[in-house]
């Protein structure tokens, strides 16, 4: 499988263990090799792998063993630990967890549209016509492709805007696909006819059962790799970070720590947006819950 045809698969997985990922079964996972792994995962990605998880990140890094014919757990930690940077990427793209799809939770984007683009207008109409929003663990791209539809759909005068979405993800591959904009007829069937026809070209040929997102969608977006765990090269403030299903791999202490830079890099009144099972209750008292899982910034 290619990358990015792995990257696509991982979108659609939830990361339980109840998936079609190949299982390899020929090595042996010590109490003290999954120790090892967990320590390293969390060190590397800010990711906290419960015991719950044992057997997938067994199936996750098992397919690496095979892949790389090193033959047990315990060897291949000390491979990465040694300094081989282009396996730690491949260990790394294997234990995030990269389920997304457009328009997921479609209330976020309602809001986008109904409370933070026009606050945008007004800005606009005192001639600041900038706006910036991240969506930070992107994934495959199908948040922030859904963020640029509803600016594209609610924005007529885009074009004459400073507007950009930042995409940002720890998943080399998955920031490949997203860059790419390139997707099967099934993962944007729940998008109604005239959206689909109106932000997204059929391919032709052997690609009949793919689409590519429109460059009118795409040039309102930048793509770059990102560990969230590491620093931020971004310069300027946020209005509205997208940080949906993400900060539920982490523990208090790194959320507390992430959600603190999110305030410190949001611009004072700027937006905050979770995944569904998500809340920063006990996290931070820098924002207020406005909403389903959306908080605005405080101080
Ligand atoms: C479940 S997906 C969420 C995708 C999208 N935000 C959504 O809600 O549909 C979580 C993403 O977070 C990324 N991620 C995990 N740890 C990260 C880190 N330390 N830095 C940046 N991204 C990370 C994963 O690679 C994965 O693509």
């Amino acid at each position: 499988m290619s990358n990015q045809a792995a990257a696509s698969s991982r979108a659609g997985d939830a990361g339980n263990d109840a998936n079609n990922e190949d299982t390899p079964r020929e090595f042996s996972m010590s109490d003290r090799d999954f120790e090892r792994i967990r320590s390293v995962i969390k060190d590397v990605t800010g990711i906290n792998m419960s015991d719950s998880k044992r057997q997938l990140v067994y199936r996750r890094l098992g397919s690496r063993l095979k892949a790389t014919g090193i033959g047990s757990f315990q060897a291949y930690l000390d491979h990465i630990r040694e300094g081989n940077p282009a396996e730690l990427e491949q260990f790394t793209n294997a234990v995030t967890t990269n389920l997304t799809s457009f328009f997921r939770e479609n209330h976020h984007f309602q809001f986008l549209e109904k409370t933070v683009l026009p606050e945008a207008v007004a800005r606009a109409a005192r001639g600041d016509k900038r706006l910036r929003i991240w969506s930070a663990g992107c994934s495959t791209g199908e948040e922030p492709y859904s963020i640029a539809i509803t600016l594209r759909e609610t924005l007529k005068d885009i074009a004459q805007w400073d507007a950009k979405v930042l995409c940002t993800d720890l998943d080399s591959d998955v920031i490949e696909t997203c860059k790419a904009g390139i997707y099967s007829m099934q993962r944007v069937e729940k998008i109604p006819p005239e959206r689909l026809r109106r932000w997204f070209k059929k391919g032709r040929g052997s690609d009949e059962e793919r689409v590519k997102v429109s460059p009118q969608l795409r040039e309102l977006l930048t793509f770059k790799q990102l560990n969230l765990m590491h620093d931020w090269p971004m310069k300027g403030r946020f209005h509205l970070i997208f940080c949906r299903n993400v900060i539920i791999y982490f523990d208090k202490p790194t959320q507390r720590v992430l959600i603190d830079r999110y305030a410190d890099i949001l611009a004072d009144g700027g937006y905050l947006i979770l995944g569904h099972s998500e809340s920063l209750f006990n996290v931070s008292d820098r924002f207020k819950l406005i909403g389903n899982t959306i908080y605005r910034k405080t101080h």
